[in-house]
């Protein structure tokens, strides 16, 4: 049988272990994996790694945010993507209120539809619980925005939720088969830390992590779990940036809570020391960098399943963006670029540094995503019938991370002067290739909304 295209020779990966095998495509899904497929066009991936493209479930492009608009577009930020080896990623569709989120949705596909790269989905972000919103939860869902995301933070942004209102949407979703997502810090007691830090005169940029201790993430994530639990909801923690916060979810999850958390290269690989060097403000964002025993047990729980996804939260600031803090550290766009570098840094620093087997990297970024929201088996995987979405990863390449090197709009990278080795090369996104040798070589609007399936039963 004649196949559109076969890659032959490489090592196909998933979570079940590594095997060689030539993948052929028709048309846009994996058509069958074996020996000696013949395709009318072949590439060669001898020496190469071949798995699902990745799925970035956290990005902000051109997002309007802390008095700016985040510098990588739904254009530049899912190009930084297909040559970083990711072909889905979700963005948010943030209710500005009192507008309806639907109306957001709305709003947000226009901006996104003409430009992506590579397919995406939005989830839904509540900023107003009434009435209004209950009766809106079915039709979200039903356009394809099974997850949501509230903010239990950013009070003077206007997005806060309380803690009724995290509750009820709690409730409320899981009837549907939705999940609630949040953003976990306790706004409460950040505001009043920095009026106390203000009050002594401290403003520099080390402030932000000072004011936002650990337990400012910690106490918030027990309590989003606790409302979960006694609203037979499903909860997803965003960003999570704590070992504190790793215990509270291994603990619930051990307790049969339906709760998951994602953590990020940034959490992992950066700490809040760098708040201490003249480019600091550079690297705030919420919640902040911490320590190294935080990364220690956030490796540890990628590794021993208390966090389940890898994710950016890619939120660009360019350094002229940065400089508006002027000194004060609350006015910093919160924020860094990440999309990019997600699969190298995951394989250099988690699976060459011994921290997981590669098979866990397949679930990290891969099959766990696809699965939490309702994307599976669709996208991160490459059985039969699936998309042809493909990262064909040279496990051996050497590169040194330099902001002048990257796709993404930045003039820094959180990341600079990091040596990888293990670098995405080739790139297909249903069927098509869109990075070749590295090179970008797709088009804007190749990618396409992905309405999204329940998360879960209606309960
Ligand atoms: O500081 C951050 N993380 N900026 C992006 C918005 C968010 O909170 O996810
Ligand atoms: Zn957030």
């Amino acid at each position: 049988m004649n196949y559109d295209l076969v890659i032959k020779g490489g090592t196909v990966v998933s979570s079940r272990g590594e095997t060689r095998a030539d993948v052929a495509i028709r048309g846009e899904q994996i058509a069958a994996m074996g020996f000696d497929l013949e395709g009318t066009e072949t590439i060669d991936a001898t020496g190469k790694l071949i798995f699902p493209g990745a799925l970035d479930v956290h990005t902000h492009f051109q997002l309007p945010f802390c008095g700016t608009v985040s510098a990588d577009d739904f254009l530049s930020g899912s190009q930084a993507a297909a040559v970083g080896g990711v072909t889905t990623f979700i963005d948010f569709a943030i209710q500005a209120k009192p507008a309806s989120v639907m109306e957001a949705v709305a709003a947000r596909r226009a901006e996104a539809d003409p430009k992506v790269c590579v397919d995406y989905g939005l989830h839904a972000g509540i900023t107003e619980w009434n009435q209004n919103r209950r009766a809106e939860i079915p039709e979200i869902i039903r356009a394809g925005l099974p997850t949501f995301k509230m903010f239990m933070i950013y009070r003077s942004q206007g997005w806060q939720s309380n803690d009724g209102d995290l509750y009820a949407a709690l409730r409320e979703t899981s009837k549907h088969g939705g999940m609630v997502g949040v953003h976990a810090e306790n706004n409460d007691l950040i505001e009043s830390l920095q009026s106390e830090a203000v009050r002594e005169q401290l403003t520099g940029c080390y402030v932000h992590a000072l004011t936002r201790p650990t337990v400012t993430e910690s106490e918030a994530i027990a309590r989003a779990i606790r409302l979960a639990d006694a609203a037979d909801g499903r909860l997803y923690i965003f960003h999570m940036s704590t070992g504190e916060a790793t215990d509270a979810v291994e603990e619930a999850i051990l307790r049969g809570i339906d709760v998951h958390a994602e953590t990020g290269p940034h959490y992992l690989l950066l700490d809040d020391e760098l708040f201490k060097r003249e480019d600091g403000h550079h690297y705030a964002t919420c919640p902040p960098i911490r320590k190294p025993a935080d990364q220690e047990r956030l490796w540890e729980g990628l590794a021993d399943g208390a966090i389940e996804v890898l994710a950016t939260d890619t939120c660009t600031f360019n350094s002229e963006q940065k400089a508006m803090w002027q000194g004060d550290f609350r006015k910093i766009p919160f924020g860094m670029p990440g999309i990019e570098l997600l699969v190298p840094l995951t394989y250099t620093h988690g699976v060459r540094g011994g921290r997981f087997p590669l098979s866990r990297m397949i679930e990290l970024l891969c099959e766990n995503p696809a699965k939490l929201f309702g994307l599976w088996p669709r996208k991160g995987s490459l059985r039969v019938g699936s998309d042809a979405d493909i990262c064909i990863f040279d496990p051996e390449l050497s590169v040194t991370i330099s902001y002048k090197d990257l796709v993404t709009h930045c003039d820094y990278s959180p990341f600079e002067g990091i040596a990888v080795t293990g670098w995405p090369v080739t790139t297909l996104l249903r069927g098509a290739v869109i990075v070749r040798d590295r090179r970008f070589v797709g088009r804007p609007g190749q990618g396409t909304f992905l309405a999204r399936e329940p998360v879960g039963q209606a309960r």
